[in-house]
């Protein structure tokens, strides 16, 4: 009888120590240093011509490092076919701590390349003597001159799972297709999930991508939380807005990227709205400088939540189909894109959100401004509006409305994204690619334009 009181006391004396015991390799994992580069990616620097900026992460940072030997960029232009990293540029590292409970914590390395040769491949790993990533290429711009025709692939929402295009853009990538990438806002749904884990595994599918063109990104609702801490934090588009907003010029094109979250998450602060609305004036008004408007003729925006819907459960479109983005803050109307964007002859305004593609007729205040019934996009008298956030996510396709509006001109269901080539000051060529139907052009169209500028008055 004593002897089994005993044995039972023992037992639960082990049962009660086990989970102790158990935890140690749990507690060893939380510790163990990780210093391999991951998540790399691209974008053009201040200077498109010539910069590039390097971004990736690592779980941990060596101790006793001087500042920049950590993050590391060696490249170089490679001699017959052979790859030399002969050059050497250094940059920052960044302490990045996801807002979830857990705390995720990573290091994001940034470097920028200066002074790269136009026209030129260049070879590059990034990391440290703690760790190299895999050697990536990437081709500079032609020239800094307008005088060539850049191609770009499109989209919007594109997520972790079921991002059922990115093995097309992956293939289309390394073949050379194209001069960069622009991801009009919702990634990875989400990125700060998972304690941010979701976010490091959609850096790694886009790596294939990513590091080796620029690719350029601006917020979406999916990257909100914790003040855009993930968006912040992991992207590095030009400018000092945190790449909330910024701008671009490729050929004979000036890219003008917004975010249209500042309209909707004001407690993130009022002053975002009235920082971008007071750029996007400034930045506007310099594109259309007599000298400038002549050298580089086209005005390209995009921004995340579309103006227009063709949606009937789209909830940012109230019963009266009234955007933020398009007549400004409710009641007030103040900061409506419309017309800032009409009066500076802005030509196309692409957006996403909405999980579908579709080509708008020339718009300008719900009326349609055709150049002629003949050539609606021949000299139109206002911008042409597209939506394209198809690329594919687990939120999966959205509906049309049962009655489209008028001013549609076009849409497809399908996933896919949108090719642009910008073929010099007069013609610009866009593309709809269903990856459903096995990379097949759904739709095409030229924009053609004898003039830019502002538009005549609306009739
Ligand atoms: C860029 O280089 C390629 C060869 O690599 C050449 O065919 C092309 O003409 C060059 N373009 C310009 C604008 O110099
Ligand atoms: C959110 O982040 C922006 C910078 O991107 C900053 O200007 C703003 O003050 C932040 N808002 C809050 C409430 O922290
Ligand atoms: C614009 O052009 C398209 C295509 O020709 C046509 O279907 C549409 O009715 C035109 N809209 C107006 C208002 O002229
Ligand atoms: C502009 O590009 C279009 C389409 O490739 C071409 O037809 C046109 O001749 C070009 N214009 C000039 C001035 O080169
Ligand atoms: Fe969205």
């Amino acid at each position: 009888m004593q002897q089994l009181h005993f044995a039972l006391l023992a037992s639960l004396l082990l049962l009660l120590l086990l989970p102790g015991i158990r935890s140690t390799p749990t507690d060893q994992k939380a510790n163990i240093v990780h210093y391999q580069p991951e998540q790399v990616h691209l974008a053009f620097g201040e200077r498109t011509d010539s910069e590039i900026v390097v971004t990736w992460s690592t779980r941990s940072l060596p101790p006793d490092q001087e500042v920049g030997a950590f993050s590391v960029v060696e490249y170089g232009q490679p001699v017959d076919g052979q790859v030399r990293l002969t050059q050497q540029a250094r940059g920052t590292a960044t302490k990045f701590v996801d807002g979830g409970h857990k705390q995720a914590t990573q290091f994001i390395h940034r470097v920028t390349l200066r002074d790269l040769k136009p026209n030129a491949t260049y070879s590059y790993h990034c990391g440290s003597d703690f760790g190299w990533s895999a050697i990536f290429q990437f081709r500079t711009v032609p020239s800094a001159a307008v005088d060539w025709s850049p191609s770009l692939a499109i989209y919007g929402d594109m997520g972790n799972e079921n991002a059922q295009s990115l093995a097309r853009l992956q293939q289309e990538t390394q073949r050379g297709m194209y001069d960069a990438i622009i991801h009009v806002g919702d990634f990875a749904y989400d990125m700060n999930t998972k304690n941010a884990r979701v976010g490091d595994e959609f850096m790694r599918q886009i790596e294939t991508v990513a590091a080796y063109l620029p690719y350029m990104v601006v917020p979406g609702n999916h990257e909100e939380k914790f003040n855009f801490s993930n968006y912040r934090a992991r992207f590095n588009m030009p400018g000092e807005t945190d790449s909330l907003w910024y701008s671009f010029n490729l050929g004979p094109v000036h890219f003008v990227s917004f975010s249209t979250e500042v309209y909707y998450f004001l407690s993130y602060g009022f002053k975002l709205l009235t920082k971008q609305f007071e750029w996007l004036e400034r930045d506007l008004a310099e594109a259309n400088l007599p000298e400038n408007r002549a050298k580089r003729p086209w005005i390209i925006t995009y921004g995340h939540r579309p103006m227009y819907c063709s949606d009937d459960k789209e909830y940012d479109c109230n019963s009266d189909l009234e955007t933020y983005i398009r007549q400004g803050l409710p009641m007030l109307k103040w900061f409506g894109l419309e017309d800032l964007f009409f009066k500076h002859g802005v030509d196309v305004e692409i957006f996403a959100h909405e999980h579908f593609y579709t080509r708008l007729w020339p718009i300008y205040n719900y009326k349609v401004y055709n150049g002629s019934a003949e050539a609606p996009y021949t000299n139109p008298k206002a911008p042409i509006q597209i939506i394209t956030g198809s690329a594919g996510c687990k939120e999966e396709r959205e509906p049309f409305s049962k009655d489209l509006p008028s001013w549609n001109a076009y849409n497809s269901n399908d996933y896919g994204y949108t090719r642009l080539k910008a073929h010099n000051g007069t013609h610009l060529h866009f593309e709809q690619v269903s990856d459903d139907q096995d990379g097949a052009i759904v739709d095409s169209f030229w924009v053609i334009k004898d003039k830019h500028g502002a538009y005549p008055a609306p009739q």
